[in-house]
């Protein structure tokens, strides 16, 4: 089974899923897509000798060309790893329960539009919250508010900066949402 994957930024989470499958047997990631042409996703997928596409928004919101690519490379599920523009309706339909995100924190708190990365982390510093996390989710029309499908909670000390916090919740999603994405692949291959 073919997936994708969608990022715009480093790529740090795009590595982790590349290496997780590299030699896997049936889960191939046969795509990266971005909206940034100086994305480190960009790089991450060219060590991996993966096809990638830059995509403006004429091409990812009023053509068919980005549906039109994805099915032609069999892509039967879409991870977002730190994609920041919204999924047009057209793929969201066209992929239902197949396209998910991974969130640095314990949604529905800290998330919705404008809510990435340092703004995401600032906001549980300046709460005083005990604990951050992370949350892999369904994609919907609205940002960070699909239906959740794993959240990992991890400790903030007092101590910590936004930065520190940031950190922690990398490390997290770096062991989990590879597995998570296996884990909700394979079960739509015993479907099919
Ligand atoms: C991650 O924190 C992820 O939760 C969020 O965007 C960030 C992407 O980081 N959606 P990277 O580009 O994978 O390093």
């Amino acid at each position: 089974m073919n997936i994708a994957i969608f990022a715009s930024g480093g790529g740090s989470n795009a590595a982790a899923i590349l290496k997780h499958f590299e030699g896997h047997d049936c889960i191939r990631v046969a795509l990266m897509v971005t909206n940034n042409p100086n994305a480190g996703a960009l790089d991450v997928a060219s060590n991996y000798g993966i096809e990638t596409l830059v995509v403006n928004r004429e091409m990812l919101y009023r053509s068919q060309e980005v549906l039109d690519l994805l099915e032609d490379r069999q892509i039967a599920f879409i991870a977002l790893a730190g994609f920041l523009w919204r999924i047009p309706n057209d793929m969201l339909n066209k992929y239902p329960s197949r396209i998910v995100n991974i969130h640095p924190s314990l949604l529905p708190k800290y998330g919705g539009k404008g809510m990435y990365g340092h703004h995401v982390h600032n906001a549980v510093k300046a709460s005083g919250d005990r604990f951050s996390g992370l949350t892999i989710h369904y994609v919907s029309e609205e940002y960070d508010a699909g239906q959740i499908i794993i959240q990992l909670k991890c400790p903030v000390y007092p101590s910590d900066s936004a930065e520190d916090i940031a950190a922690r919740v990398l490390r997290f999603e770096h062991a989990t949402y590879p597995v998570a994405i296996q884990d909700l692949v394979e079960r739509l291959m015993l479907r099919e």
